[in-house]
């Protein structure tokens, strides 16, 4: 323990918190969400915009959640208040304490998904291969149907013509020419391996009890780490498992990149086109880098409560945002060589590591063994960020209302369960809420984007806004320089926060909100 006055508890060392917020930021953010929202927005340029978000305005949101929470030893909610105890700057943490519960409740059910592929992994190995049957059977009931026929000669560039009005007649003729060749054998094979990971995937999914299990899991997971308090719990799980994590990323993305056909993928990922670039890609991405930084919510406040005034924040900062992105470009040179190799569509959606992954293993000397340890790193990579969720709720009514630690939890953990029931069962399960009508999409889309990115980035203004102009600028750079430390960028650092971070976010949103393209 360090120089800390309080009981609250805090991190042992420099080194303790930056493991301890990595472990926050670092999660499905990065390995399931930073993958699926590149590919479905055009891959490299998208991944250009996110890294410059990370460090124009990521990294100095970062170090003004972190001062105002060591400054004031608070959770988000009673660090505005004993700020500016008469003013409405506590609706900020109050939003960060909603926001909370709104992440962790869909989170949690992606994280029932990962925890549910370990288990698979380890109790039926088998699971990623397929039988000669059940290969053929899966094949006969794509080939069945005439649109699935027509991607067979899109993908192969069969014909010249048009195939919209083509008739079954000339589509047979074409196939039937096709299906002697040897292109053909390999692509069938792509092709059924490719529907046998959908058919597993869709099949857990859509299942109207087990993700509803695994999320309950989860979150009972989730809340038993938190009541135990914070460096005990957190740090020492973070500190041994994220170098593993790590490890076993390397080595899928060696696998992947010398799959036969990767090339294409590390184009697309690597060389922009930015053509391809949209307005609203702006947005996904300035979402995505707040998400995946922890940022927006107040869980960097109370994170910060716990440094000890000795620590450089603005390097923890750093140290904190290199880590995140690094999995995340790792994260994504494990995905697209292999879904390019394996003739998937990038712009997939929120299933893509879940059909990805197993696709990889079924091409490794021992890939379920590696199966079973990512699924199982990353539901720990989950955890430790569901815990970062959890914790600002929880700081919150412990502090402000007395609660004990305890009742705090549990009953937080149910609010979070409840309300991550529809998310649950929004995948097929349930009809309505797998295409919610006029958002037509599913419910937990629709709380991954208003939660995860526009939840955090109206938070992110707010907090920006809050230390750019009320708290004021000054007030970082003294908590900043506290024993001996210097913050040397703090010029630039102050330019960030008052005027970029506010006019982008603000722009990005009036975007969105004008155009209406929320989803
Ligand atoms: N950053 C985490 C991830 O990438 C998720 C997360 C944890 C989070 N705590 C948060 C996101 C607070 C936003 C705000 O998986």
């Amino acid at each position: 323990m360090s120089n800390l006055d309080s009981s609250r508890g805090n991190w042992s060392s420099k080194v303790g918190f930056i493991v301890a917020a990595a472990g926050s930021a670092i999660g499905l953010g990065n390995i399931w969400r930073f993958p699926y929202v590149a590919g479905e927005n055009g891959g490299a340029a998208f991944v250009l915009i996110y890294i410059v978000f990370v460090i124009l305005i990521g990294l100095p949101v970062m170090i003004a959640e972190l001062s105002i929470g060591r400054n004031t030893r608070k959770n988000p909610v009673g660090a505005f208040k004993k700020l500016f105890p008469k003013s409405y700057w506590k609706v900020v943490g109050g939003i960060g304490v909603l926001t909370g519960i709104g992440i962790l409740s869909f989170y949690a059910v992606i994280a029932g998904w990962t925890l549910q592929y370990a288990v698979k992994s380890i109790t039926s190995p088998g699971y990623i291969n397929y039988t000669e049957e059940q290969g053929a059977e899966l094949w006969q009931n794509f080939f069945s149907d005439r649109e699935n026929k027509i991607s067979v000669i899109t993908d192969n560039n069969l014909s010249k013509d048009s195939t919209e009005a083509m008739t079954d007649e000339k589509i047979d003729i074409i196939l039937n020419q096709f299906s002697g060749t040897d292109e053909f054998k390999s692509y069938k094979e792509k092709k059924m391996g490719q529907l046998h990971t959908d058919k597993i995937f869709n099949d857990f999914v859509s299942n109207p009890f087990l993700p509803i299990i695994y999320l309950f899991i989860f979150i009972g997971l989730t809340s038993a780490v938190v009541m135990g308090g914070v460096s005990a719990g957190i740090e020492r799980w973070s500190k041994i498992l994220m170098p593993v994590l790590f490890l076993l990323l390397i080595i899928l993305a060696i696998r992947s990149v010398t799959l036969d056909g990767a090339s294409k993928g590390l184009e697309f990922y690597l060389k922009p086109d930015f053509s391809k670039i949209k307005l609203e890609t702006f947005a996904r991405a300035l979402g995505q880098a707040f998400f995946s930084l922890s940022l927006g919510m107040g869980t960097m406040i109370t994170y910060g409560s716990y440094i000890s005034k000795r620590d450089n924040l603005v390097t923890s900062a750093s140290s904190v945002v290199f880590f995140d992105t690094l999995i995340a470009i790792l994260a994504g040179l494990v995905m697209f060589p292999a879904l390019f190799a394996m003739g998937m569509d990038p712009a997939g959606g929120s299933g893509l590591v879940f059909v990805v992954l197993p696709s990889i293993f079924a091409k490794m000397p021992g890939g379920i063994f590696f199966g079973a340890g990512i699924f199982l790193l990353l539901s720990i990579a989950a955890l430790t960020s569901t815990i970062s969720l959890l914790e600002v709720p929880v700081a919150y009514l412990v502090d402000d209302k007395g609660w004990s630690r305890k009742k705090a939890t549990i009953l937080m953990g149910l609010a979070a369960f409840l309300v991550g029931i529809p998310a649950a069962v929004s995948f097929g399960a349930n009809d309505w809420l797998t295409k919610i009508p006029i958002l037509k999409v599913g419910f937990l889309d629709f709380m991954n984007a208003f939660f995860g990115n526009y939840s955090l980035s109206i938070g992110s203004l707010l907090i920006a806004i809050f230390v750019g102009y009320k708290w004021g600028v000054k007030a970082v750079q003294r908590e900043v320089e506290q024993e001996g430390n210097i913050f040397k960028l703090k010029l630039i650092w102050a330019f960030l926060i008052r005027f970029i971070c506010p006019i982008a976010v603000v722009i990005i949103l009036g975007y969105i909100i004008v155009t209406q393209k929320y989803f």
